[in-house]
């Protein structure tokens, strides 16, 4: 019979990701962190995922000195990372040489178990960082996404049993030390994870762990028929950080199983205490935890399959674009968008990337516009779809894309040149310590503005100094702000201010708000200086102009002026959603004008270029 469960705890990775944007910084981590090494953990996930992006974008927290203070703090514990195989931390496919560097410093720095997954299930977007990992000789978790195609159940054409025993046996034989079932969505029922469970023990003889998420309410019941049906150890996390989006509670569980055969031995009242600790210390995080609905549980996950942390990504995409009324619509169209593309999991990246374009579809028309990834992604770049993309969209996808119009099979990997090298030559004023070095490597733009602040060459802004400590009284309160103190320079308004007519003792005042911050967000991903917002340019009666069509970031032009263009080829390229998206040409014509530069921060509407018509390019 199994011997006791392991646990292992998401606290400081998943739990805040999921909850807090993944802000909790490292200083309200530690005095828990030192206790946690006394409870005789499975593993304590600390790193990777979000946690590495999120702390040199938001909090100017160096992620190595992080992970090095939670080895100094938990000596007795493994501690694991979430690795998104070649794209590590990242949201992009990177050189093998980066992956190897990143996975052997990672290990150097404490990591002890690799927990390694692939959005699409294709595991040779996982075979260089196994073998790193090996080579480091730490422990290789192999993980594989769970998805359903429609209707919340497990079965089907693609998504079966066979499907998911297949993956653990390719992953046995990439030399794996266990096998993780990664349910992101919260949408493994209780009675398929027992199925599944008994399934990937008949298939391999690896230790077997589930983590799964609260989101849908079924985790707790998940979790338990894991168990019944021989699970070796599941994810779980402190109950203040624990249920909603994020993982089962740990408090729970151990009751549940005391005097079983899998009990797991675990000690309740300093995990009590803990959970005391974090309790008084997330007020200060009040401001990016979700408490808007009465709903601990979102039910309707069981049939969009959409994770907590891309819900909030599309209310806040759809709000930028004054659209927050077509969320449902939005809704609607993932999931056909989702089956056009071959059904992706809904991880990241593809979760951001199918969302996105369910945005676009929504608001511009079925793709008419698609963002560089997309056809990135239709092409191979991220891999073996699970399923073929529907013939028509992959055709309409790959028009005009510059790479071809047919898909390769060749691991991706495979097309990357080394990346190191650069990567040490762009900082190599700055530092030639390896953590910088790969922390340009994997976010050039971020991680290039932190390396700045890091070495002191650019202070702390403001907005990423650690949050104010909230009066006593004032749980799950803003954080006490003083509100009226005249600012000494006003910073430049961004596109997001919004104008409001407020009425006071019977007289009406125009004021303007804007999220503080707003201006500097924008100008964070923009490079050059004097990247600014727009002069606004108009085009003269009978011209055409290019506009935004959601607020963005000009990341180039493909155009010069003078040039000739046909209606429909791509003028300008902007980031917007995380996405470069191509604005194409309405007509054909020349190019007379493009009034924006390089880097410039965008709002919807703003003309990015104005092209004067004439007939087709070479036909006059
Ligand atoms: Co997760």
């Amino acid at each position: 019979m199994p011997a006791l469960l392991r646990i292992s705890d998401t606290t400081f990775r998943d739990a805040h990701q999921s909850l807090l944007a993944t802000r909790l910084r490292m200083a309200d981590m530690e005095p828990i962190a030192a206790r946690m090494d006394g409870l005789g953990l499975y593993s304590a996930e600390v790193w990777g995922g979000a946690t590495f992006d999120a702390a040199t974008r938001f909090l100017a927290e160096d992620p190595w000195e992080r992970l090095r203070t939670f080895k100094k703090l938990m000596p007795n514990t493994p501690l694991m990372m979430l690795l998104r195989g070649q794209s590590l931390v990242g949201y992009r496919s990177y050189a093998d040489d980066v992956v190897e560097a990143f996975v052997g410093h990672a290990a150097s720095a404490g990591i002890d178990v690799f927990r390694v997954f692939d959005a699409l299930n294709d595991e040779r977007n996982l075979s260089t960082a196994a073998r790193a990992v090996k080579k480091a000789g730490k422990h290789l978790q192999m993980t594989i996404c769970y998805s359903v195609t429609h209707g919340g159940r497990m079965g089907g054409p693609i998504f079966n049993l066979d499907y998911y025993a297949e993956r653990a046996r390719v992953m046995a034989e990439m030399d794996a030390d266990s096998i993780c079932v990664k349910d992101m969505a919260g949408i493994l029922a209780p009675y398929d994870a027992y199925d599944l469970v008994a399934a990937l023990k008949a298939a391999t003889n690896l230790p077997v762990q589930l983590h799964t998420h609260y989101t849908s309410g079924m985790a707790s019941m998940t979790v338990l028929k894991a168990i019944e049906a021989g699970i070796d150890a599941v994810d779980a996390c402190l109950a203040p950080l624990a249920l909603r989006t994020s993982q089962p509670a740990i408090e729970p569980l151990i009751i549940s199983l005391k005097g079983t055969e899998r009990d797991p031995a675990l000690d309740l009242d300093p995990i009590l205490e803990m959970g005391d600790h974090l309790e008084s210390v997330l007020p200060k995080y009040s401001e990016h935890m979700e408490t808007t609905r009465a709903a601990v549980i979102d039910a309707k996950v069981l049939s969009h399959q959409i994770p907590g942390g891309m819900i909030s990504n599309l209310v806040s995409q759809l709000r930028e674009v004054d659209a927050l009324d077509r969320l449902d619509e939005v809704l609607d169209e993932i999931p056909r968008t989702r089956k056009d593309l071959g059904y992706p999991p809904l991880v990241t990246p593809m979760s951001q990337m199918v969302g996105t374009q369910a945005v676009s579809n929504v608001l511009f028309g079925r793709y008419k516009m698609v963002s560089r990834q997309i056809k990135d992604y239709v092409y191979g770049l991220y891999g073996r779809p699970v399923a073929d993309a529907a013939p028509d969209v992959a055709k309409a996808v790959l028009e005009g894309y510059e790479r071809g119009q047919s898909p390769i099979t060749t691991r991706p990997g495979d097309l990357i040149e080394p990346e190191m090298e650069s990567a040490r030559e762009a900082v190599k004023e700055l530092s030639t310590d390896l953590d910088d070095v790969l922390t340009y490597a994997l976010y050039p733009t971020t991680g290039m503005r932190f390396i700045r602040i890091k070495h002191g060459l650019d202070p702390v802004p403001d907005e990423m100094q650690p949050p104010i400590e909230a009066a006593a009284a004032g749980r799950r309160q803003a954080p006490a702000q003083p509100v009226a103190a005249p600012l000494s320079q006003a910073p430049p308004k961004s596109s997001r201010a919004k104008a409001f007519n407020v009425y006071l003792d019977g007289r009406a005042y125009r004021v303007e708000v804007d999220p503080v911050g707003s201006a500097q967000r924008g100008a964070a991903h923009a490079a050059p200086a004097g990247g600014g917002r727009l002069t606004l340019k108009a085009p003269a009666a009978g011209e055409a102009a290019v506009a935004a069509p959601m607020p963005g970031i000009v990341s180039r032009y493909t155009v010069e002026v003078g040039q000739r263009v046909d209606a429909g080829d791509a003028v300008v390229v902007i980031e917007s959603m995380k996405m470069e998206n191509s604005l194409p040409s309405p007509v054909a014509g020349t190019v007379r004008e493009l009034p924006a530069s390089q880097g410039a921060t965008v709002a919807k509407g703003d003309i990015l270029a104005i092209i004067t018509p004439v007939g087709p390019a070479g036909s006059g």
